[in-house]
């Protein structure tokens, strides 16, 4: 059984169309921990559009036990079996195969297919977890009707849920039962679910534009059905905004929500049966932070509106991800912002792309997102396929504009509705609406990297007229030595010396239009000149909400990045020229630590930045914390030849501490104005305080005097929900105050039963940068509330350490990257996913010191050869080496 995983990649080139179609498919569970019996009963019909005389189903981790072709035992001569898969040879044009297999859930640790989580039975089948429940073609473009039995111990599992509707159940003798569901909508494999289990459950009910009752039902383990309530709104918000924004319905009588313990990431979109992480179901105000509740209420949306981007239509092969992931993510980004701040949310947004996506982009592994090849599918679900992959479909919109965007999506469910599809069907729906041709714009599919945008400015006086010379240039990526030009919206305006917005009018045009456009870049270079400015030359505020996911270089000096920060209109632009602000102070006190000079002082300039956004923060705190937030470590050092872990953590410490100290009123005063008295709110405005008072006492704490140490004391002591306790915890760790100790302490104790509070407390230590992370780390995996089996609490503790401890993590003697390499080795024999996610911390090493890329290559080294490596960790360490 065990034989190597293969290792040759899967490529886009050679996709052919199935040569059997699978309209109807029964499944029958007989459910035991240790010994599920799965009967599938399969019907074939030759594809018309296939080619090939084979029908390949794939089987993985399974015990067959009997294969019936209409009815009678298949004959040796007429199929073969192999490690992975079996292979009907000239099988008949229309058959029904009946396929037996065993199965073990309670022996599955990589949590793909089906698996116990806590007592509970449940799947996880994308992309490629159903062969290991039964044997199947198990490609999205294979859609089939499902009727599922489920039999189990009634006491162990009273509730037995599948996709679609209930249809029947019954009793059975000894203390068994069994359930029937059906789902009227023919789906792929990898939206099958199952799940069974002793569950509380929350209901509700929504009723759809057009009148329809749907029930909703969201599950978890009775102890946590008091914290699922806040997710249960949030769906019911997501419901209504699909309808207003989208016009699409839900279309089943039932809606469920599972929420599980051990889950490999944050949720799924199984047909009319989610199943959830319960770190992004649970939510309540003592246990999670607003961070929490956002989150939880961003997945709900993501995963419900699946539903129409994802499973009504769906995708072709596994190459065309980005088509209902980039979809869907900006659909949940579009519902957050209109729930919340749009400024603040894009920022977020924003913040995301450039300390991940872009990182990924300029390392080893990058790709476009929709690459053309994987060793390992699941090594996928990147920042690239997913938020570059929104950013995608946000071009388009500010292309096209809301109404012809929507004319778009619209005529794409009219023709695919019911089909599994590719990117290029999307793109020509849009492109169809429009009129416009989009054959340029399909390069942000294929081309990975980040393009990098120079602008050039010349203002002439006596013409009254500004012109920008954009020029764009992709770097190299594994794969791609030469990049042709993107297609690039830029949306812009033009600030005048007054503060005020100029009227926008280009040569060539009658008259002046609007105050805002959008430029498109599709050449090498272009030159755009704007005429009809009087009153001097003004700043461009280009770029706007970041229209396109790229690095632009505008040659701004400080007086006009401040001019943008006060007067531009454009959230994302005001904040940008303060990050560019801090960037520019921070890279030269890196270049101060290198050469030698240690200054104790910070530039006058950021100081006076801060005091100014400071000054305007009561007018919306939310994006005041933005403003007043220093660009990360990860941006810092994306912007340098080599990372320089002691320089950025030197940089950073003196910004906080001085900032702190030489602002200390304006922080006291923000302190004090965003505290509330009375009872704890969730909503928008309630959020955005607390995003400002924490913020303040972090400065106040970095200042590291009595008074801003006392303040974190009582909050710390005082606090009624997350947010402020773990603001002050953190503190208190952070900067060493003494009572760190007994902090944590009581803090566990506090919380030991709640097991995603656990999971901050190990996370927060894992991130105190100092020099001993990587023993606190290693001791920290032998306290008892530890464990391999749950992916959530790995994340934590090793995740965390991995990819947010910059000074830990990176420590000179390798400690850090040699305790990575050991957990994520044994990690891997258990949950491969999981595993080769932690290893792409290693991916960056060519980016440090020659000594750190030593060390780091050794580990990587020592990774790819070790024997029985995972497909998934062998793509990520072989990658990153070559
Ligand atoms: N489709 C799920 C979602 O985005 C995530 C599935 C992730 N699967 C994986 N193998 N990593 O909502
Ligand atoms: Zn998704």
């Amino acid at each position: 059984m065990s034989q190597a995983p293969t290792r040759e990649p899967v490529y886009l080139k050679d996709y052919r169309p199935p040569a059997f179609l699978t309209p109807e498919i029964e499944l029958d569970f007989v459910l035991e921990p240790e010994a599920t019996l799965v009967t599938s009963r399969q019907t074939f019909r030759r594809n018309p559009k296939g080619e090939g005389r084979e029908l390949v189903l794939f089987g993985e981790n399974q015990d067959l036990l009997a294969l019936t072709l209409n009815g009678a035992p298949l004959p040796p001569e007429r199929w073969r079996k192999e490690s992975d898969r079996i292979v009907l040879l000239d099988p008949p044009d229309e058959f029904t195969l009946e396929v037996r297999s065993r199965i073990d859930p309670a022996a599955n640790t990589a949590l793909m297919g089906l698996y116990i989580s806590n007592g509970v039975f449940c799947t996880q089948c994308e992309p490629e977890g159903f062969r290991r429940i039964t044997y199947f073609q198990d490609r999205p473009d294979v859609m089939a009707r499902y009727r599922v039995r489920i039999e189990a111990d009634r006491s162990a599992c009273p509730v037995l849920l599948s996709n679609g509707n209930p249809i029947d159940r019954g009793d059975l003798p000894g203390g068994r039962h069994w359930a029937l569901w059906e789902d009227p909508f023919p789906k792929p494999s990898y939206l099958f679910a199952l799940v069974a289990g002793d569950l509380a459950c929350l209901e509700d009910e929504f009723t759809t534009r057009s009148g329809r009752k749907v029930q909703l039902r969201l599950y978890s383990e009775a102890a946590n059905i008091g914290q699922c309530h806040h997710a249960l709104a949030s769906l019911k918000k997501a419901m209504k905004w699909d309808e207003d924004r989208y016009g699409l319905e839900y279309d089943l009588d039932l809606f469920q929500i599972v929420a599980v313990n051990d889950f490999n990431f944050g949720a799924m979109e199984n047909k009319g049966l989610n199943i959830f992480n319960t770190s992004a179901t649970l939510a309540r105000a003592d246990t999670s932070t607003d961070f929490d509740f956002m989150n939880v209420e961003r997945v709900i949306a993501h995963e419900y509106f699946h539903n129409w981007t994802g499973d009504r239509v769906t995708c072709r092969d596994w190459f065309q991800l980005t088509l209902k992931e980039g979809l869907t993510v900006f659909r949940d980004q579009q519902f957050s912002a209109d729930m919340h701040s749009p400024g603040v949310k894009r920022i977020g947004d924003v913040v995301f792309i450039r300390d991940v996506q872009f990182a990924e982009d300029a390392g080893p592994l990058a790709h476009p997102i929709r690459p053309d090849r994987y060793i390992e599918i699941n090594n996928f679900y990147t920042a690239t396929v997913y938020q570059k992959g929104a950013e995608v479909i946000r071009m388009l919109h500010t292309l096209l504009g809301e109404e012809t965007y929507r004319k778009g999506i619209d005529l794409y469910f009219q023709r695919h509705d019911g089909q599994a599809v590719t990117c290029e069907d999307f793109v020509q729906a849009m492109a169809d609406a429009s009129g416009r041709d989009l054959g340029q714009f399909m390069r942000w599919y294929s081309q990975a990297g980040t393009p990098e945008l120079e602008v050039r400015r010349r203002f002439d006086p006596d013409r009254q007229a500004l012109t920008l010379e954009i020029a764009q240039r992709t770097p190299p990526t594994p794969g791609q030595e030469e990049k042709l030009p993107f297609h690039i919206p830029i949306r812009m305006g033009l600030i005048g010396r007054d503060g005020t917005p100029r009227r926008l009018q280009l040569e060539g045009e009658n008259e002046p239009k609007g105050t805002e456009r959008v430029l498109e870049l599709t050449e090498p270079a272009q030159r755009f000149t704007f005429i009809g400015l009087e009153g001097g030359e003004p700043v461009p505020s280009l770029l706007r909400g970041f229209s396109a996911p790229v690095k632009l270089d505008a040659g701004y000096s400080d007086d006009e990045l401040a001019h943008l920060m006060a007067h531009d209109t454009d959230d994302f632009v005001r904040w940008d020229a303060g990050q560019r602000l801090a960037s520019n102070v921070l890279l030269a006190l890196v270049g101060d630590h290198a050469a030698g000079r240690a200054p104790s002082t910070l530039d006058r300039r950021l100081i006076d930045a801060f005091a100014k956004s400071l000054d305007r923060a009561g007018e919306d705190p939310a994006f005041a914390a933005r403003m007043l937030s220093l660009p990360s470590s990860s941006y810092l050092g994306q912007q340098m030849q080599v990372i320089d872990v002691e320089g950025i953590r030197f940089a950073l410490d003196l910004a906080r501490r001085e900032l702190g100290r030489s602002l200390h009123g304006a922080w006291l005063a923000a302190y004090r104005a965003n505290t509330d008295e009375g009872p704890f709110s969730i909503d928008t405005a309630a959020i955005a305080r607390r995003s400002l008072k924490n913020l303040a006492l972090a400065y106040l704490a970095y200042a590291r005097d009595e008074e801003g140490q006392a303040l974190v004391r009582t909050q710390y002591a005082r606090a009624d929900n997350m947010t402020d306790c773990l603001s002050a915890l953190r503190l208190i760790t952070e900067t060493g105050m003494p009572e760190s100790e007994a902090a944590l302490a009581s803090f566990y104790e506090k919380w030991e039963k709640e097991p995603l509070v656990v999971n901050k407390w190990f996370s927060l230590q894992a991130m105190i940068e100092d020099e001993a992370a990587p023993e606190r780390v290693e001791h920290l995996m032998a306290h008892p509330a530890f464990t391999w089996s749950n992916p959530n609490r790995v994340r934590a503790l090793l995740g965390s350490f991995a990819m947010m401890n910059l000074v830990g993590f990176h420590r000179r003697d390798g400690a850090g990257y040699r305790l990575l390499t050991d957990k994520v080795l044994e990690l891997d024999r258990r949950n491969p996913q999981v595993a080769a996610r932690l290893l792409s911390a290693l991916g960056r090493w060519r980016r440090f010191d020659e000594h750190r890329q030593s060390l780091m290559r050794a580990e990587l080294e020592r990774v790819v050869a070790t024997p029985g490596l995972s497909r998934d960790s062998y793509e990520i360490a072989s990658k990153s080496l070559a």
